[in-house]
């Protein structure tokens, strides 16, 4: 989709839909200044339009160029902010498809928000909600919009562009990773993901470095190695760098994503339905990496970041690791595995680990990890947890702003010592279950044993994958995790960065 700014008189627009977002305070002033410019129809019409959120109008102009004028209610005014506007230009995207019209434009509203802020709004929920997955649809009858041009005021189109290109390329970053996760498992064996994440890096100018099995095990990385075993699918371990000249850091912020391309469970084998169904989504965290790496080299921040992709599936092949069994992992601890389907954590311990030899600033990973995560959140939200080392809390602060802020919410949980507790082994080191309480802490508390850094877990189980849209969020993949990370980079990148 093409994405512009234009200052022309709105009823100059040539377009086919023009989309006129109106506060609940303002409806009488604004209609009467669209009337204006597009006849008397539109303040007639409008006795049926109170601003209300998510209200919607459809009105056919007398006058003016544009086919088609759709007001679109954003309520209160002291009750809009970014989600908000992000949601009403969702709806305008929706009504677009309806009619399946090619061109649509929209006015920002006057709100009191930061102009470049508000327009970059704008364009990622209109642009997140056209999404559609159609790679194997043989046929379709959808007709994509191809562009969408924000409509401004001269004094503020410069604050607007850059507010629109932002959320342009960000937007795309998130397609990225709903691409990516949306894919049929078989497309994206870790081979097969690895080869996709050197494109990228191609593509956008950073650099990817993919390490194959006999690395790997040269490595000692044990987890991923044991999580591989019944597999016919050799592993691979991906490293992305994006390291601009500009760079404020001399070490590191690192990103890891969980990348389980399949997760059967293992011997613990999952029960298909609602379980394993959905499981080609276990390389979400992997996938938000990627479209991170991609808008981080897009937007030229200067940061040095690396992300660290380990890759494999789960299967309860021949060769299969076993409950039971004792693991030596790449930090040379001893890991009793004691259910297969606790995978994830294994992987990540593993990349961790590696992540250590960098001597990072910060290292956040990102994870469809637990269940239970769903269970105390469901899908509006992922799971926080932190380390003490450094300043948790100006980091949990910074991760739930930059998470309220983007749309992609985190919210933090307890890391209380006695929790540790529950993975104590008879035989090894640590146990890879915790049991059903808890369950997305003791993971978190698993992974803690491996990072001797400042740490922040992002457990996405559940706003990784919907089984049912939201607004600009369709049913599959959501991206969870692009606009978080390039939001809280972005913060960290500016002048205010404080330390963690
Ligand atoms: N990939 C799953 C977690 C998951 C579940 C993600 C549902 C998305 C939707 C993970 O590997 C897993 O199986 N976790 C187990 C851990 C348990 C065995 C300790 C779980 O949460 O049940
Ligand atoms: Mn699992
Ligand atoms: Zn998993």
């Amino acid at each position: 989709m093409k994405v512009s700014v234009t200052t022309i008189p709105l009823n100059e627009l040539d377009i086919d839909l023009l989309l006129i977002p109106v506060a609940e305070n303002v409806v009488a002033e604004s209609l009467n200044a669209l009337a204006e410019q597009f006849g008397e129809i539109v303040q007639r019409a409008g006795t049926d339009f109170s601003g209300a959120f998510e209200e919607t109008l459809w009105l056919y102009p007398e006058a003016g160029r544009a086919r088609r004028l759709a007001l679109l209610g954003i309520g209160a005014p002291d009750r809009i902010d970014l989600e908000r506007l992000r949601r009403v230009a969702a709806r305008g995207a929706e009504l677009a498809r309806e009619r399946k019209v090619v061109t649509v434009a929209i006015v920002r509203p006057v709100v009191p928000l930061d102009v470049e802020a508000t327009s970059q709004a704008l364009v990622e929920g209109f642009m997140l909600a056209a999404y559609r997955f159609t790679r194997y649809k043989t046929e379709t009858e959808l007709r994509d919009i191809e562009r969408l041009v924000l409509h401004e005021t001269p004094d503020d189109e410069k604050a607007s562009r850059r507010g629109a290109e932002r959320g342009r390329i960000i937007a795309e970053c998130v397609m990225t990773a709903r691409d990516l996760v949306n894919l049929s498992p078989d497309e994206k064996t870790p081979t097969k993901l690895a080869r996709l994440m050197e494109q990228s890096a191609k593509k956008y100018g950073y650099e990817a470095d993919v390490w194959d099995k006999a690395l790997i095990e040269e490595e000692g990385m044990g987890g991923l190695l044991a999580v591989n075993r019944g597999s016919t699918e050799p592993p691979t371990f991906t490293i992305l760098t994006w390291r601009p000249e500009n760079a404020l850091n001399e070490r590191p912020v690192i990103l890891v994503g969980k990348g389980v391309v399949f997760d059967t469970g293992g011997l613990s084998l999952k029960p298909t339905k609602d379980s394993m169904d959905y499981m080609k989504s276990d390389m979400a965290g992997a996938a938000a990496v990627v479209g991170t790496m991609e808008a981080l080299a897009r937007l030229k921040l200067p940061l040095y970041v690396i992300g660290l992709i380990p890759a494999t599936d789960n299967r309860p092949g021949e060769n299969a690791y076993v409950p039971g069994e004792v693991i030596r992992m790449h930090s040379g601890k001893t890991v009793e595995v004691l259910n297969t389907d606790a995978e994830g954590r294994l992987i990540l311990a593993d990349a961790l680990s590696y992540a250590r030899t960098y001597r990072p600033e910060l290292v956040i990973d990102l994870a469809t990890l637990t269940g239970a995560q769903i269970i105390a959140l469901g899908t509006e939200a992922a799971a926080v947890m932190t380390n003490s080392i450094g300043d948790p809390q100006a980091r949990l602060e910074a991760i739930v702003a930059a998470g309220e802020r983007s749309g992609d919410r985190v919210h933090p949980l307890p890391m209380y010592e006695e929790y540790a507790k529950l993975l104590e082994s008879d035989v090894a080191d640590l146990k890879n279950i915790g049991g059903r309480e808890a369950g997305s802490i003791t993971a978190a508390k698993f992974l803690e044993h491996f990072v001797d850094y400042p740490w922040i877990h992002v457990d996405m189980a559940g706003p990784a994958f919907l089984k049912e849209p939201k607004p600009y969020r369709p049913k599959g993949g959501t991206g969870f995790g692009v606009r978080l990370l390039v939001e809280f980079l972005r913060d960290y990148a500016s002048p205010h960065r404080r330390a963690f």
